[in-house]
């Protein structure tokens, strides 16, 4: 229709230009103004078809996953079987990670790198939500001679706590300086992001919420500004390969959260939950993998690079992930595009990193992009990891039915009928979670 439109217009142009060939320069606009018009329809529908080559093979079902091999949790790069507690957390548990932080996320610097780390309480209000909570917005600055960077974080503390409060952290999308984060003005106990704080401070919870951008941009390519200028080395100007991309940043920024909180008299730092969905999730899962100071986790269709198994392929995969955000992960992760067999992990590992601290996986019927069966099998495998350190873990391959949360145990899980999004439904079970750990 477009290519038909087009050679007409050139059809008429040159009708015209026969007829008045004296005044070429307006035929010269004429003849630009179809090109621009050309393009101008043209690029949406290529870019749709482009879109569509690239999404033409997505796998939904699950007669279509090739079968694979997960690499062996319990089995050590020597090749000597791990049976003890001990064999897991100084031999197989620290191979997995350096695996994880080089080939898949890429390093964080440690927290004892040079730079200069100071807290600003920006603001206070004693009596949010009517006097429930008191909310602090805190900013968090990091400096050395190469640059400087900030976040902020909002903290919000219970009115009626009488020792220090257990916490939900959240990575979030939401930019912590909006107005996102103020109580709604129709609904009581809710902010306007619709989140139920109200619940959580009744519950005993302070929460905690943490931005994913302030460091870094939500699909960073260049790198030149955020937190990686102050750790690149002299001449460096971009991430190596097996260092942080997008996803490592947003972890650092959660872990430097956790920082903050440790000065914080009013919460309990060994008590913290730390949340996200999807980007966030994923991000959770590596923050907590990494710091083993976050006494539980809980990923919401996280998908891939969070929970699902890269090796079913099924949803968004690896080629996908790296083809719309080429730095999430590290580039050294771009190897294994149509190579997943060849990783010497699969994101089972990832959540038995988090062994034994509770671990909380959710799903969404609906969400077929964040492969919910991949990612209930991987909290399965690794409640291997569980079950070796004397914790509770899944010990069906099958789903549990939809809404039907499996809370009692430290590998908990649910898939909610629904898509992707995190509901009421989703809140609830988190807190139920949390409560069941942090409360007995
Ligand atoms: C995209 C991306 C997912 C991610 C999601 C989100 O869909 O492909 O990996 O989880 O965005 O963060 O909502």
């Amino acid at each position: 229709m477009v290519c038909w439109a087009f050679i007409r217009g050139v059809v008429y142009i040159d009708a015209i230009e026969s007829q008045y060939a004296s005044n070429s320069m307006k035929i010269v606009l004429l003849r630009s103004l179809l090109v621009c018009l050309f393009l101008g329809f043209w690029s949406p529908l290529a870019h749709a078809q482009q879109k569509k080559e690239l999404d033409h093979d997505i796998i939904y079902d699950e007669s279509r996953i090739p079968s694979y091999v997960l690499p062996e949790l319990l089995l050590t790069a020597e090749g000597k079987e791990v049976t003890s507690k001990e064999a897991w957390l100084t031999v197989r548990r620290p191979q997995i990670l350096s695996l994880f932080s080089t080939l898949v996320y890429g390093k964080t610097p440690s927290p004892a790198s040079p730079i200069e780390t100071t807290y600003e309480v920006v603001k206070t209000n004693p009596q949010f939500m009517s006097g429930k909570a008191t909310r602090k917005d805190i900013r968090i600055r990091f400096e050395n001679d190469q640059g400087s960077a900030e976040m902020v974080i909002l903290v919000f503390i219970p009115n009626q706590a009488e020792e220090p409060a257990p916490a939900f952290m959240i990575h979030s999308f939401d930019e912590t300086t909006s107005s996102r984060f103020d109580e709604h003005p129709a609904e009581e106990g809710r902010l306007k992001n619709n989140w139920p704080l109200g619940e959580l401070l009744d519950r005993g919870y302070a929460f905690v919420a943490v931005h994913q951008t302030d460091l870094v941009g939500h699909n960073e390519v260049s790198f030149e500004e955020g937190i990686h200028p102050l750790f690149f080395k002299a001449g460096q100007s971009f991430p190596n390969a097996d260092e942080w991309g997008v996803l490592s940043a947003v972890a650092w920024g959660g872990m430097r959260a956790l920082d903050y909180l440790e000065e914080e008299p009013l919460v309990d730092h060994n008590r913290v939950a730390l949340m996200g969905h999807s980007k966030m999730g994923k991000a959770a899962l590596w923050t907590a993998a990494q710091d083993e100071r976050f006494a539980l986790v809980i990923s919401a269709q996280s998908g891939c690079a969070g929970a699902a198994l890269w090796r079913r392929r099924s949803g968004e995969t690896l080629e996908k992930m790296v083809t719309r955000f080429p730095y999430w992960l590290s580039r050294n992760a771009w190897k294994f595009v149509d190579q997943e067999d060849d990783l010497p992990v699969d994101q089972h590992m990832l959540l038995a990193l988090i062994a034994p601290r509770p671990l909380y996986v959710a799903s969404g019927s609906e969400d077929g992009w964040a492969d919910p069966r991949g990612e209930y099998l991987s909290a399965y495998h690794a409640s291997e990891v569980y079950r070796l350190l004397g914790k509770t873990g899944l010990s069906s391959e099958e789903l549990p039915n939809l809404n039907e949360a499996l809370l009692e145990s430290d590998v908990g899980y649910h898939i909610k009928d629904g898509g992707h999004s995190v509901e009421m439904y989703d809140w609830l079970r988190f807190m139920d979670f949390a409560d069941y750990h942090f409360k007995r």
